[in-house]
């Protein structure tokens, strides 16, 4: 039989699903592997009543490509009131997850041969995203030493006639890193010299904690090339509804909805309706999140204080989303054979930190969406496992 596109064949197979397949039946097994917020916090219930009722009032077909304006005008007053943005009804389109949306706006504007500047390590699907665009996936790499940031001055290097566009991801995803106001700026100024894109993957925006503070990529005077990816999924703990959305001019956001419109056609229309609700109801939704905020703190300290007691480990405080990225170096394992053993020999799943890029060499991502008491037995089982090696 002929083969499989080659394309697809150069993604390389993923370490998470090995990760999960010895994880799987493994008896007591506790995940610190997920990135998903449902378990601990499932969907507000004032969003799936009115998702329910939408769908007894007859939302069952399909709504307009770019999705229904009622949540496009809710999306715009968002971004007006928190950020001070104007966008109009047809520079906003609705995707099935910020996922899809990342993958429209690679399509949208990347041509074969162009070079996509990415950190490293950063969320692993953005470099197939652009292979899969033709593009070319040029990683910037970032450091622990500078608190997983960008540093421009590397990202700068990076740059040649080739390239097309910066990806970027903040509240970061394995890291949890927030990037400065001021370095932002500076690879916004990068962005305007050289005549980048900028994808900006904004979508653990709401989650971030203590006195950190997220900066709207598009606030940097660089609106008409910023394309900026927001979702449903983690600040409204609605990962399995598959909302999201794209911000950006309108001619980016024609293309990006010719291409929606040739595979996905439109967002699934019930959960839209939900969204509205979750973005209409604002006294509803700020209780939750609120709540939300104050558990994913309270275990996020957990989690850290606790890997920092470890020999052997040392872990940075995630200032946003609910991931942390512990520096496992000193066990003289590597990533994949530290994940391996905690999952065989602790029953906790780790996922290796060069799953995101090369340079996540020597770490791990532990997300701390579990609860507290798992992940406080974790820490027991890892602490255990260490000593017994050692
Ligand atoms: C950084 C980042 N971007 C995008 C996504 C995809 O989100 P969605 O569920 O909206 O497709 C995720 C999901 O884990 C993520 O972590």
């Amino acid at each position: 039989m002929r083969s499989i596109a080659n394309r697809i064949k150069s993604i390389r197979p993923s370490g998470i699903r090995r990760m999960f397949d010895l994880a799987q039946g493994v008896e007591g097994i506790i995940s610190l592997g997920i990135g998903d917020p449902v378990p601990a916090f499932d969907t507000p219930s004032f969003i799936k009543e009115a998702a329910k009722k939408a769908l007894d009032e007859g939302y069952s077909a399909y709504s307009p490509n770019l999705g229904f304006a009622e949540l496009r005008e809710q999306i715009i007053s968002k971004y007006k009131n928190e950020y001070g943005l104007d966008y109009s009804l047809d520079e906003v389109c609705i995707t099935c997850g910020a996922g899809e949306a990342l993958y429209l706006a690679c399509q949208a504007l990347i041509d074969p041969g162009d070079e996509v500047l990415i950190p490293d390590p950063a969320f692993l699907t953005y470099p197939p995203q652009v292979s899969f665009a033709g593009g070319i996936p040029v990683r910037v790499p970032i450091s622990e030493d500078n608190e997983f940031c960008v540093n421009p001055e590397d990202l700068q290097a990076k740059i040649t006639p080739k390239t097309k566009m910066i990806i970027l991801n903040f509240p970061s995803n394995p890291t949890g890193a927030v990037m400065r106001k001021a370095d932002l700026k500076a690879i916004a100024e990068i962005a305007q010299d050289h005549d980048l894109f900028i994808l900006s993957d904004e979508c653990y925006e709401k989650l971030i904690y203590d006195d950190n503070v997220h900066t709207c990529l598009a606030t940097l005077g660089i609106q008409d090339r910023t394309i900026v990816v927001n979702s449903f999924s983690k600040t409204f703990s609605m990962t399995g509804w598959r909302v999201g959305y794209a911000l950006a001019n309108k001619e980016i956001i024609n293309a990006i909805m010719v291409t929606h419109q040739m595979n996905a056609v439109a967002a699934n229309s019930s959960a839209q309706i939900g969204c509205i609700e979750g973005m209409k109801n604002k006294e509803e939704y700020e209780k939750f999140a609120k709540q939300m905020l104050a558990e994913f703190d309270k275990r996020r300290k957990e989690l850290v204080n606790g890997f920092n007691k470890i020999s052997g480990i040392h872990c940075l405080m995630p200032k946003g989303a609910f991931y942390t990225f512990p520096n496992i170096k000193e066990t003289g394992l590597t990533s994949y054979e530290f994940s391996e053993l905690m999952i065989t020999k602790a029953k906790v799943v780790m996922i290796p930190g060069n799953e995101f890029g090369d340079y996540g060499e020597g770490y791990v991502r532990a997300s701390f969406v579990a609860s507290l008491e798992q992940i406080k037995e974790a820490l027991e089982r890892i602490k255990e496992v260490l000593e017994k090696k050692s």
